[in-house]
């Protein structure tokens, strides 16, 4: 095994200073009190929604794992050889393997990830399971601007966008479009999109896969609050908040809030905010779509779709698309 450090980075955007505390105190501010979803994800934030990954309740995760391995010969089919895999937000590079073991003669795998020592564990388990495999770690948040470096834009063959996770689900529909235009700038004509996308079901289903038994998304929604405590000098008492998720039919939703149980006033830095009793924080929004409905967001982002994957239950759906 090569030593973490000899890996090389193709290249290094990890931000270095946090833009946090600006962040919470605009959002905190407005009528409907928010906070930014990524927050959600610091360390122990990312391990909390590993575990929701594991809830018998969140079917998402192993639904599209189930689906990826039993279609990932019919998907590679459809990708074809010479492809350049690039995978937004790869985290632990999961799901990607399945693909890999059936994709014929990739050029090589992008994993585009925030977090350097994730992107550099799970690169160096990749050259171990992969040999043959070129792979080129880019350290961005790809939230922001997603730009590749010219040796990675240069290599030769189809680029694909993989972007499992229903991750495009935690952005309104007009900022997944938007994000589905950057794919396509991305990819270019001809190249393409496998994504996975929650579908639509009854709201009970979805009150149970985000207010589990057993209150893991509840420790992961108040986790944000401790963050902030330790983060942006707040002061938040996690006695006074309770997690809440609900599906919101009218918006194809699930919200998920943290409801202040009292009349409370909380500094966060230099500024006070009033809570009253039963007021919220919107701290996440998950949009879920028809097939009908996302194929048609595709379409407006000039993604033409070529096969749609569910698993028997029609819980969950991998779409391929290609850009025109
Ligand atoms: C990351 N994302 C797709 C999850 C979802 O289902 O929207 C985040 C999550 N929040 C609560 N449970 C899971």
């Amino acid at each position: 095994m090569m030593e973490q450090s000899q890996l090389p980075l193709v290249y290094d955007y990890e931000p270095s200073a946090n833009h946090i505390l600006k962040e919470v105190l605009v959002g905190l501010s407005k009528s409907q009190k928010s906070l930014p979803p990524k927050l959600l994800y610091d360390q122990r934030g990312s391990e909390l929604f590993e575990d929701i990954c594991r809830l018998p309740e969140y079917y998402p995760t192993r639904t599209e794992h189930e689906i990826l391995r039993t279609r990932a010969p019919e998907m590679a089919e459809f990708i074809g050889p010479n492809a350049l895999i690039i995978e937004p937000g790869s985290g632990s590079g999961e799901k990607i393997r399945h693909l890999l073991k059936e994709l014929p003669a990739p050029t090589g795998y992008v994993p585009v990830e925030i977090s350097r020592e994730i992107l550099l564990r799970m690169t160096e388990e990749l050259h171990d399971e992969f040999p043959d495999l070129t792979v080129l770690p880019v350290c961005a948040d790809f939230t922001q601007e997603l730009e590749l470096p010219l040796s990675v834009d240069a290599q030769v063959g189809k680029k694909i966008v993989f972007f499992p996770g229903s991750t495009i689900g935690n952005l309104s529909p007009a900022e997944a479009l938007a994000f589905l235009r950057k794919f396509g700038k991305l990819v270019g004509t001809g190249g393409g999109l496998l994504i996975g996308v929650d579908l639509k079901k009854d709201p009970e289903t979805f009150r149970l896969a985000y207010d589990d038994p057993a209150g893991v998304t509840a420790t992961f929604n108040l986790n944000l609050l401790e963050r902030l405590n330790r983060e942006a000098a707040a002061a938040f008492d996690l006695q006074n908040f309770q997690h809440t998720a609900f599906y919101n039919e009218a918006e194809g939703r699930v919200e998920m809030h943290l409801v202040s149980s009292v009349d409370q006033l909380v500094r966060v830095n230099q500024t006070v905010f009033r809570f009253k009793e039963g007021e919220t924080i919107h701290t996440e929004n998950s949009y879920k779509y028809t097939t009908d409905e996302f194929c048609e967001l595709g379409a407006k982002a000039k993604f033409k779709i070529k096969k749609f994957w569910t698993d028997a239950a029609e819980l969950f759906c991998v779409y391929y698309f290609v850009r025109e």
